[in-house]
C-alpha cells in the first residue's frame, strides 16, 4: 500500500486547521510538514509551535522534514510537538549516527533524506538504524518544482541497497510528485509519496489531488 504525505508547505498557511482536516479526510496517510531555516535552505518556514498546533487537530502522524542545520539542537522540541517522524539531512549532520541514536531516544521514528546530489554511499552505514529514507526529487527549499528524471534510477539503487543491507527502512520521495511522476517512483521502490503542489494547488481541490494520486500508483507502469 502506496503512503500519501501531503505537504502542507503549499496549502493555505491561513487556514492550516481547514487544509489538515481536508487531506485527513481525503484519506492522507500523513501530513508531511517542511521545516526551512534560511541557512540550509534559502527559505523560512515554521517551527515547533506550529508542529504542536497541527499535532492539536488532527490524529494523522505528522511527517516532519528537517531542513535546517544542527537539527540536534531542536529534536527535543520537536518530540515533545507531537512529531512521530522526523527526518534529518545527511548533509546537516556531522556525526549521523548519534543523531539517530538520539531520535531513538526521544521516541520519534528516525529517518535521514538525501539532496539530490548526495550519493546513496552516505547512507550505507546508517542504513539499518532508519525506519525511512526520504529521496529529494528536487533541490529542497520550494514547492512547486520540477521532478529531476535521473533520480528515478537513484530511487531504484537505493531499494537495492537497503535490501541488501538487511533494513526495513522505507523509501519516501519529496519534490515533483504528480500523477506523471508518482508511478516512476513506485515502480523504483518508493513506498511513501510527498505532495505539495499535486494536492493542495489542485484545480479540482485537495480529495481530488489525493485520489488522483493514488489512481495514478494503482494503474501498471505503461
Ligand atoms: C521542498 C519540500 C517539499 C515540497 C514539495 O523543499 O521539501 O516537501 O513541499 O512540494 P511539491 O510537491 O510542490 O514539489
Ligand atoms: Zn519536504
Amino acid at each position: 500500500m502506496i503512503k500519501i504525505a501531503p505537504s502542507i508547505l503549499s496549502s493555505d498557511f491561513a487556514n492550516l486547521e481547514a487544509s489538515v482536516h481536508a487531506a485527513e479526510a481525503a484519506g492522507a496517510d500523513y501530513i508531511h510538514v517542511d521545516v526551512m531555516d534560511g541557512h540550509f535552505v534559502p527559505n523560512i518556514t515554521v517551527g515547533p509551535p506550529v508542529v504542536a498546533a497541527i499535532a492539536q487537530v488532527t490524529e494523522l502522524p505528522l511527517d516532519v522534514h528537517l531542513m535546517i542545520e544542527e537539527p540536534d539542537r531542536y529534536l527535543r522540541d520537536f518530540a515533545a510537538a507531537g512529531a512521530t517522524t522526523v527526518m534529518v539531512h545527511v548533509e546537516a549532520c556531522r556525526h549521523l549516527h548519534r543523531t539517530v541514536q538520539y531520535m531513538r531516544q526521544l521516541g520519534l521514528r528516525p529517518g535521514v533524506t538525501l539532496n539530490p546530489a548526495t550519493s546513496l554511499e552516505t547512507l550505507r552505514e546508517i542504513l539499518p538504524y532508519v525506519d525511512q529514507v526520504l529521496v529529494m526529487t528536487v533541490n529542497p527549499g520550494f514547492g512547486g518544482q520540477t521532478y529531476i528524471p535521473t533520480m528515478t534510477g537513484k530511487i531504484a539503487r537505493l531499494a537495492a541497497m537497503i535490501e541488501e543491507r538487511g533494513s526495513s527502512a522505507e523509501i519516501e520521495v519529496d519534490g515533483g510528485i504528480d500523477v506523471e511522476t508518482a508511478p516512476l517512483v513506485v515502480a523504483a521502490g518508493a513506498r511513501i509519496l510527498v505532495a505539495g503542489t499535486a494536492v493542495f494547488a489542485c484545480p479540482g481541490g485537495i480529495a481530488e489531488g489525493i485520489q488522483s494520486l493514488r489512481e495514478a500508483v494503482a494503474a501498471p507502469v505503461g
